[in-house]
């Protein structure tokens, strides 16, 4: 097993990784302290495959665990489910002393993770992510939330868990699809800050496409350290997390124009990696040969690198973007990479480049990107243009572990 700590102060906790970790999950909570009574909060397809053995193992420790399912997919991430959940937390009686165990993949983290941040004020979080996407982001970190009909994202919190239980058995049975989509944000992390880490994963695509554990669990407690290190230094984003969005800007919009329907987060990520990598090479100078690696990593995951649009639907590719969270008066502020391992955010991109980049036949020109960016209503939050590059981050302390080259 395989531990990593996230260094909050007060809030620190631990993410443990590796096999047959599920059935530990009552012991570490009792080691925990946490009070007897407790919800299991999961969806439709993670439930029936593991929530018995997650409330086995918490009755074994003494709780009283309580299930609450959803059914799966990103629709359930709204307002509604947060209420229904509230709804049985109190009709159960939890109290300020009992926690939530959100198992599943980033919808139930997200979900759960907010109902435990808002219900009496607070209760203890347990994350135990059961997709790739969920081990090595969302459940690390503790931005916690749902989904508005306007916007993804828009109601939510900064609450960290107490603990993340990550049992990569529970990754065997992942669909493919969402499998891969995981492997996005692992590239991401290479490319905003472990080189290292990028050409272990040029070498070894083959056995993490085949969920080799041993592989596994070098890359998500690798991941995990990564998100840890810049988590502690930017808890809130107010600079430095936000290179943890390269390739979201775009991959957000493209999720939402699409409706949320055609792509997979990782797979609308991974089209927006690519485009921020040309984006960089344009501005910040990264080699095209960087370029080209970054894309074929993508493809060797087995990843979409590229959306064919037409020129209508790049204008609402552009619409979509100011209605991320990272506008700022009402420029869309991009994360760039310098070479790949180096990052720096806050960028603004010329409007000309970016329907370049975008692809097809006619140009949209910043100023009428600008005009539809001003509109944006939901723009509920904004980061400030922070300078803080990868360079200043890559001289603070280094958690450790880093991967041989
Ligand atoms: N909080 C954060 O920092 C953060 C970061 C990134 C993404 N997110 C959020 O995460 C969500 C996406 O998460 P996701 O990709 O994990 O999607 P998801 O939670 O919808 O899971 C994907 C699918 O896999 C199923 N599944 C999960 N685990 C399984 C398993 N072990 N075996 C079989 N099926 C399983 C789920 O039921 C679902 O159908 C989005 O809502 C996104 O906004 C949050």
């Amino acid at each position: 097993m395989r531990i990593v700590k996230v260094p909050l102060g007060q809030r620190s906790y631990q993410i443990r990784i590796g096999a047959g970790l599920l059935p530990t999950l009552g012991r570490e909570c009792a080691r925990l302290g946490l009070g007897a009574r407790c919800a299991v909060i999961s969806d439709s397809n993670v439930a029936p495959l593991y929530a018995e053995r997650a409330r086995e193992s918490l009755s074994e420790a003494g709780f009283a665990p309580l299930l609450i399912t959803f059914a799966a997919g990103e629709q359930s991430k709204n307002p509604r489910s947060v209420q229904l959940c509230y709804d049985e937390l109190a009709a159960h009686r939890l109290e300020r002393g009992s926690f939530i165990v959100a198992l599943g993949g980033g919808v139930v983290g997200d979900l759960a993770g907010f109902a435990a941040a808002t219900y009496l004020r607070g209760v203890a979080l347990v994350q135990a992510p059961t997709t790739l996407l969920a081990a090595v982001d969302s459940s690390v970190g503790g931005k916690v939330g749902v989904n508005l009909k306007v916007g993804k994202n828009l109601v939510g919190a900064f609450y960290q868990p107490r603990l993340v239980l990550c049992d990569l058995d529970t990754l065997r049975t992942l669909p493919d699809r969402e499998y891969r989509a995981g492997l996005a944000e692992i590239i991401k992390y290479g490319i905003i800050y472990d080189a290292a880490l990028f050409r272990m994963l040029e070498r070894q695509m083959r056995p993490l496409l085949g969920r080799d554990r041993k592989t596994l669990a070098r890359v998500v407690a690798r991941c995990c350290e990564i998100k840890a290190d810049v988590v502690q230094q930017d808890e809130r984003e107010s600079g430095l997390r936000a290179i943890l969005n390269f390739g979201h800007t775009i991959g957000h919009a493209l999720e939402a124009i699409s409706h949320y329907g055609k792509y997979l987060h990782g797979e609308a990520i991974s089209i927006g990696q690519v485009a921020a990598a040309r984006i960089s090479s344009e501005i910040l100078g990264l080699p095209k040969q960087q370029v080209e690696r970054i894309a074929s990593l993508l493809r060797q995951a087995g990843l979409p690198c590229e959306a064919r649009l037409t020129a209508s639907q790049r204008e609402q590719l552009l619409s979509a973007m100011a209605l991320d969270k990272k506008v700022t008066a009402g420029e869309v502020k991009f994360v760039l990479a310098k070479r790949i391992g180096t990052v720096e955010f806050g960028k603004k991109v010329p409007g000309d480049l970016l329907a370049r980049t975008l692809g097809g036949g006619k140009k949209l020109r910043w100023q009428d990107a600008a005009g539809i960016l001003a509109s944006g209503e939901a723009r509920t939050r904004c980061i400030s243009a922070g300078s803080v590059t990868s360079e200043q981050r890559s001289q603070a302390p280094k958690e450790q572990g880093r991967l041989p080259p």
